[in-house]
C-alpha cells in the first residue's frame, strides 16, 4: 500500500512510513503518532490521505480537531468531536451500545445519544467519576472497539489541544494492551511552549517508544519542479521552479498560494493545453498574495516582542546585506534577547546561537528560511521595518 501524495522524497518517505503505520495497528500493535512541522506544511494532508487508506481498510475513522482557546476551554474538545462522529457514523449504534456499558461518563457529555428514558439509568452509573476513571473508560471502550473493526482517530492541532486530550495521549500511549487502534495527531511542534504539557508528553513517549513522530521538512525544489510539471501540462519554463522554491522557502501552503494566484492573475496561462509565461521570473519570485501576507501577519502577531524585534531588523536589512553580521552581533550581544530566545520554540534562538558559534554558514541561513519564509516577505519588511535611526531595543 502507498501513500504517495507527492513525488518529493521527503514526502515519500512520510507517505510510506504513515502507511507502515498503519499496516501495524491494523495488525492489533497499537500505534500513537505525531505528526509535526510547521504552518502548511502539510500535516493534515498527510493525515487525510492515511485516513482514506483507513477507510478503504474497513476502519472505523473519525477526527476532531483542538482550536486555540482562550481561557480554559474545554475539555476533551477534540475528542469529544471524534467520538460524536464516531456515534453517528455508519456503526454508530455499535458505538454508542459500547460507551453506555464501558464508557457512560463519556456518553453523557455527547447530548442526543441517550434515550430519554435511558438516561437516568446512565447518570446514576457515572455517580462520583473521577478524571482517571473518565480515561480509563475511554481507553477500555476503544480497545473494546477495537476488537471488531480497527479505528483511527485523527486529531489536528494539538499545539491547541486541553491538558485533559493531552492526558489522555499519554495514557493511550502507555496502554500496552494489543488493540487495532491508531491515534494520529498534527503539531505545529515549534509552537509549543517549553513548559507545555503536550511538548512533555511527546517527549517522553517518542523517547520511550510508545509513540511515533513524523517531522515533515520542506518540499526540495526538485519536488516543486515536479509538481508543477503535474500541475502546468507541458510548460517550457523549468526555472519558475526555482523562484518558486526559493520565494515560499518548499512550504507546500505557501507554494499552492503563489501558483494559484499567479494563475488567477494571468501570469501563467494554458493556450492551446500549453503552458506558457507571461511574467518575469523575477516578477514571479517577488510576488507575494494577500492570503500568504495574512498568514505571515498571524505568525509574527504569535511570536514574543524580542523575537519581534529580531525580525523587523532581519526584514530591514536583508540576511544578505552587508549589515547582516552587524544584526548578528546586536543579537547575541544582547542579555534581553538571550533572555527572550532561551527556552523559545523558535529557530530565531538557534540562529542566533548558531551565527555566534559559526559564522554566516549555510546552517544559519537554512535555519532562517525554514523558520519563517516571512523574513523576507515584503510587506512582513515594511510593516516591521524600524523607523528610520531608531534603536535595537534588545
Ligand atoms: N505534499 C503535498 N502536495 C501537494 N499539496 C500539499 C502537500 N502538502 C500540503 N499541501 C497543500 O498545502 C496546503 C496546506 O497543507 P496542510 O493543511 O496539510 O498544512 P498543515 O501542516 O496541516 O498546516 P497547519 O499547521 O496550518 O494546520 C493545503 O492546501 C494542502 O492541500
Ligand atoms: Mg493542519
Amino acid at each position: 500500500m502507498s501513500l504517495l501524495l507527492h513525488p518529493s522524497s521527503v514526502e515519500t518517505t512520510s507517505s510510506r512510513r504513515c502507511a507502515l503505520i498503519l499496516d501495524t495497528a491494523l495488525d492489533r500493535k497499537r500505534q500513537l503518532v505525531f505528526v509535526t512541522g510547521s504552518t502548511g506544511i502539510g500535516k493534515t494532508a498527510l493525515v487525510d490521505a492515511l485516513l482514506e487508506h483507513a477507510i478503504a481498510a474497513s476502519a472505523l475513522v473519525a477526527r476532531g480537531a483542538c482550536v486555540e482557546q482562550y481561557g480554559t476551554g474545554e475539555a476533551f474538545l477534540p475528542v469529544l468531536s471524534a467520538l460524536g462522529a464516531l456515534c453517528r457514523g455508519k456503526r454508530g449504534d455499535h458505538v454508542v451500545e459500547i460507551l453506555r456499558r464501558h464508557a457512560p461518563t463519556w456518553l453523557l457529555q455527547m447530548p442526543g445519544l441517550i434515550a430519554d428514558d435511558d438516561l437516568a439509568a446512565v447518570q446514576a452509573r457515572v455517580q462520583g467519576a473521577t478524571q482517571a476513571r473518565l480515561l480509563r473508560e475511554l481507553a477500555d471502550a476503544l480497545e473494546l472497539l477495537s476488537a471488531h473493526r480497527p479505528i483511527v482517530i485523527a486529531l489536528d492541532d494539538l499545539q491547541w489541544a486541553d491538558n485533559s486530550t493531552t492526558e489522555l495521549l499519554a495514557l493511550l500511549g502507555r496502554r500496552r494492551e494489543p488493540a487495532r487502534l491508531l491515534v494520529i495527531g498534527t503539531c505545529r511542534h515549534m509552537e509549543l511552549g517549553k513548559t507545555d504539557a503536550l511538548k512533555k508528553v511527546l517527549g517522553e513517549l517518542t523517547s520511550h517508544r510508545q509513540a511515533a513522530t513524523i517531522a515533515l521538512e520542506p518540499l526540495a525544489e526538485a519536488a516543486v519542479g515536479e509538481y508543477l510539471e503535474a500541475r502546468w501540462a507541458r510548460h517550457r519554463f523549468p526555472e519558475v521552479a526555482h523562484a518558486i522554491h526559493d520565494a515560499t522557502g518548499g512550504n507546500p501552503m505557501f507554494m499552492i498560494a503563489l501558483l494559484d494566484d499567479i494563475e488567477a492573475r494571468q501570469m501563467v496561462r494554458s493556450i492551446d493545453s500549453v503552458w506558457q509565461l507571461f511574467a518575469s521570473v523575477d516578477d514571479i519570485r517577488a510576488h507575494r498574495p494577500d492570503s500568504v501576507r495574512q498568514l505571515i501577519d498571524i505568525q509574527i502577531d504569535r511570536l514574543d516582542p524580542a523575537q519581534q524585534r529580531m525580525l523587523e531588523v532581519a526584514s530591514a536589512c536583508g540576511l544578505n546585506s552587508p549589515s547582516a553580521p552587524w544584526l548578528a552581533r546586536s543579537i547575541s550581544r544582547s542579555m534581553r534577547w538571550k533572555t527572550a530566545a532561551r527556552g523559545s520554540p523558535s529557530k530565531v534562538g538557534l540562529f542566533a546561537t548558531r551565527e555566534r558559534r559559526r559564522g554566516r554558514t549555510a546552517h544559519c541561513k537554512r535555519d532562517m528560511r525554514s523558520f519563517t519564509i516571512s523574513i523576507e516577505m515584503p510587506r512582513a519588511c515594511e510593516l516591521r521595518r524600524p523607523q528610520r535611526g531608531s534603536r535595537i531595543a534588545a
